[in-house]
């Protein structure tokens, strides 16, 4: 008998199929590889239980080969959370707002996206009361050198402090300021546009623990970073600053990163409640460009 598509009334849909793939540790200190599955398709309950798995316990997946469209990118992002609207509305990518553009592409005399994201090393929307849980960046095109992206395992960083560094913030918080280095950015390069008062008024400065738990997997985790934070809260400024210093030297060291070389369609997925990260930056003559979509997290504890 031949068999039909169409579902009878009683009929449940079928769900989607597993795929056939495989989760391949990165050596280092953080990320894994996934190699053979297509965020493309929907992914059966099994197929996303084990991507989220491996997310909390790698806190960074490459997934290779993503041929997905931005809305296919978009629907993966929102099984994780809602999505987070950059500020920079002027960077959006038309039709998707919730893709933000990095890329030094300049077109018509134009930036097409923000040529200088990931310029500091931070955790991405740590500036808000809300931070966000992880981001996904999907190579559109990319820099036949340079265009790396940094990671830093801010729970090795916390779990390798020196103990007087560490009782220094025991308790202690710390304000994240987007303007932080804004004005900086501005004078380096030509890509951040001045702010508008709408804009303004949706990145007022916030204060979180300078040490985090992930509410996941309970682990402690750093949670400062150079390109937001600004002060610790209840110290006399320069202490504060020697601190942070300290800080932020401590969490960069060379083992607790990992450096991505991206690869034709990479989407790169990471924890922001585990990992800052840095984009290494691109010879100005090299096109580069990347569509990113940023999970809103829970208010840090
Ligand atoms: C970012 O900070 O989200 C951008 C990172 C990159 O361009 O490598």
């Amino acid at each position: 008998m031949p068999q039909s598509n169409v579902l009878r009334r009683d009929e449940e849909p079928l769900a989607a199929p597993a795929q056939s793939f495989e989760i391949r540790a990165l050596p280092g200190p953080l990320g894994a590889e996934i190699i053979g599955l297509d965020l493309g398709r929907e992914l059966s309950p099994e197929d996303f239980a084990r991507v989220r798995k491996a997310h909390l316990d790698h806190h960074l997946l490459v997934f290779r080969d993503q041929r997905i469209t931005p809305q296919q990118h978009i629907d993966f992002s929102r099984r994780f959370g809602r999505l987070m609207i950059h500020v920079l509305h002027q960077f959006h990518l038309p039709g998707h707002p919730e893709i933000l553009v990095v890329s030094n592409i300049v077109e018509d005399g134009k930036p097409i996206g923000l040529g200088d994201a990931g310029k500091y090393w931070h955790s991405d929307i740590s500036y808000k009361p809300l931070p966000s849980l992880g981001s996904l960046l999907h190579a559109q095109e990319l820099p036949a050198e340079g265009g790396d992206t940094l990671f830093a395992n801010m729970h090795l960083a916390y779990d390798t402090l020196p103990p007087a560094l560490r009782s220094a913030i025991e308790g202690r918080t710390a304000v994240h300021s987007y303007l932080a280095k804004y004005g900086q950015l501005q004078k380096q390069g030509n890509w951040r546009p001045n702010l508008s008062a709408r804009q303004l008024a949706q990145v007022q400065e916030v204060s979180h623990p300078v040490v985090r738990t992930h509410p996941e997997n309970g682990k402690r985790a750093l949670f400062v970073s150079e390109g937001f934070t600004t002060r610790i809260e209840g110290l006399p400024e320069d202490e504060s600053r020697q601190i942070l210093e300290a800080l932020f030297a401590h969490s960069v060291r060379p083992e607790h990163i990992y450096r991505h070389r991206w690869q034709p369609h990479d989407l790169v997925f990471w924890d922001n409640r585990s990992l800052i990260h840095l984009a290494a930056g691109t010879p100005d003559h090299l096109r580069r460009k990347l569509y990113r979509t940023t999970i809103e997290g829970d208010k840090p504890f």
